[in-house]
């Protein structure tokens, strides 16, 4: 959930390259259903907007939740790891076993989103501890194995950088095959947020993001254009509260420090919230417009380092020798989000 401009302003926003819009096309994302569950590996920097993630897909039974690992991002990854065991326990689900990844990108600095998300990642919460650890095999070899073991291909969802992915892809290359999709959040067509060219999670790692986009993987990328249209607001917040329930506390708890905070930055009466945007995706068919395009990264250290550059133009593709490389998302019913989110919520304990 990070700081954004009023985008209800805006009316129904949509992706904003200058030039050539991209044209709907049909979602190449599978979504599970309560009889065929996807199963599903959420691969997280829990995280304010990460927590809410996790929460939806908890309740979801469209989603078989194999397991969340961390990556250092919004926080240093050991608190990630705490964060992504505490809230899987506060939201009944024990069951889904916890490894910690990548403590920092690939190459580089160590960036993260503390001024955000607070020192631990959740705002000035204190989630209830959870009697798990954190698998002691690590995020690459419990994703590995649990790719290899599924009977079924398996979906993930990376919600913060793309480093524990991109080691995945090297370390393993044969279960590529075996993953069915990568539905992301990070990056953006238009702006960023971290920079004016660039998304947290791909400026975080763009070497990794630059792997992860080259692999030939099946992926959807849910950027800015589209979270920033994925606003909670007060009455949101009071929604989740007044359900009641541990979950629904917490959930509450992460938007009022959410908005708290955006309202100070910017004024805004909202926020977004960015990564529960590729876990509804995976749930609900027509929920999100996604428009193919060529997505590259920049990997350069000038100002445009971890730009998503989105190329959708038919001509220029061919010119080149490219091919639409992912699914972006352009647009989302707002609405329908929030009321899945709270529905969501309201199964929780
Ligand atoms: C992304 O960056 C992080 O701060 C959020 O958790 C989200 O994954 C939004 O740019
Ligand atoms: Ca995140």
């Amino acid at each position: 959930m990070s700081a954004g401009f009023n985008a209800e302003d805006l009316g129904r926003a949509r992706a904003v390259p200058a030039f050539h819009p991209s044209p709907a096309s049909d979602r190449t994302a599978p979504f599970g259903t309560p009889e065929r569950p996807l199963p599903l590996i959420i691969d997280s920097d829990p995280g304010l907007d990460d927590a809410l993630a996790i929460g939806l897909a908890c309740a979801s039974p469209e989603l078989r939740l194999l397991a969340v690992t961390t990556v250092g991002g919004n926080a240093d990854v050991a608190h990630c790891t705490e964060n992504a065991l505490r809230l899987l326990h506060a939201y009944g689900r024990d069951d889904v076993p916890v490894a910690e990844g990548a403590a920092g990108a690939l190459l580089g600095d160590v960036v993260r989103a503390t001024d955000v998300h607070g020192l631990s990642g959740v705002g000035n919460a204190q989630l209830p501890e959870a009697p798990n650890s954190p698998r002691p095999e690590g995020a690459i070899a419990l994703m590995a194995q649990l790719i290899s073991d599924s009977p079924e291909p398996v979906c993930i969802a990376p919600i913060g950088p793309l480093t524990n992915i991109a080691l995945l892809l090297r370390l393993y290359p044969r279960l590529a095959p075996r993953v069915e999709h990568v539905c992301l959040m990070g990056g953006s067509i238009g702006e960023g947020n971290t920079t004016a060219a660039a998304e947290f999670n791909i400026l975080a790692d763009p070497e990794a993001a630059d792997v992860v986009f080259r692999s030939g993987l099946p992926i959807t990328m849910m950027g800015l254009d589209v979270t920033h249209q994925a606003l909670l607001d007060r009455r949101s917040a009071q929604q989740l509260r007044t359900l009641g329930t541990r979950s629904g506390a917490i959930a509450a708890e992460l938007t009022e420090f959410a908005l708290e905070r955006n309202l100070g930055w910017s004024g805004s009466t909202t926020s977004a919230v960015h990564d529960a945007v590729t876990i509804a995706h995976l749930l609900v068919p027509d929920l999100v417009t996604v428009a193919r395009y060529h997505v590259a990264v920049e990997t350069g250290h000038g100002p445009a380092r971890g730009r998503t550059v989105c190329d959708g133009l038919p001509n220029r593709l061919r010119r080149r020798g490219f091919e639409a490389n992912a699914d972006v998302g352009i647009l989302i019913d707002r609405d329908r989000f929030v009321r899945l989110l709270l529905y969501a919520y309201a199964r929780l304990p």
